[in-house]
């Protein structure tokens, strides 16, 4: 395997980064500093990050069905997070990849792959997110042609990128979009006056929330579904 890509893997580095690193001379192989990204390393070779030693781990991708009152966070004084519930080893090289908020319920994807990580979180990517919203009031017509247009936010340039939405029935919808701003969907809705007042994370990309798994519950991906 390349020198950037084992180290990439390794660590939440992206592949760019890691080739900053390494040209840099922060990266030994069998204890000499190499600054070549492209070289190729052996399964059994010693590579150091920082006097660090790195070995090409077994990555984890995993789906948890979050509830509601978890944060995803590292930590958090107040309230349980989204790691409490994963018994695997070395949980803290796990990263969630896209944040729900804290009432927010549903797909939570977490890896220890960084640059799956950057490629499914990267806007440049533009994978879609599909939730079901429960709404504080029925749905009008004008609002779905607005969010199907693109709705301007507050506090945002540009408009957003126009929604998908399936009507479920009046104060319910799926809505399909491929931002992940802060609070999008519920600032969406609140931008065509309406509030959300559940809202819950059915997929993101190809991967689809494990209807078998119930809140709190987790499972690993399977290789299609890391394929993106
Ligand atoms: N949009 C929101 O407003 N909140 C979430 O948790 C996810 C998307």
């Amino acid at each position: 395997m390349r020198l950037d890509k084992l180290l990439s893997q390794a660590t939440v580095f992206t592949r760019s980064q890691a080739k900053i690193h390494i040209k840099k001379g922060k990266v030994k192989v069998d204890g000499d500093v190499v600054k070549n990204p492209a070289q190729h390393i052996s399964d059994n070779a010693n590579v150091e990050y920082m006097g660090v030693s790195i070995s090409k781990p077994k990555l984890r991708y995993i789906m948890l069905n979050k509830p509601a009152g978890v944060v995803c966070a590292n930590k958090d004084k107040d309230h349980p997070t989204v790691f409490d519930s994963l018994f695997v080893p070395n949980v803290e090289s796990l990263h969630v990849a896209g944040r729900l908020d804290i009432d927010t319920t549903g797909l939570v994807l977490l890896t220890d792959d960084g640059q799956w990580l950057h490629q499914i979180t990267s806007p440049k990517h533009n994978h879609r997110k599909v939730y079901q919203v429960d709404l504080d009031t029925d749905i009008t017509e004008k609002q779905i042609r607005i969010l199907s247009e693109g709705v301007q936010l507050k506090a945002e340039k540009e408009r957003s990128k126009p929604a998908q939405i399936e009507v479920i029935n009046k104060t319910k919808i799926r809505i399909a979009i491929s931002e992940g701003k802060y609070h999008q969907v519920k600032r969406m809705m609140a931008a065509v006056g309406n509030h959300v007042i559940k809202l819950h994370r059915e997929k993101v990309a190809n991967i689809m929330l494990d209807d078998t798994l119930a809140e709190g519950q987790w499972r690993d991906l399977d290789a299609l579904e890391i394929k993106l």
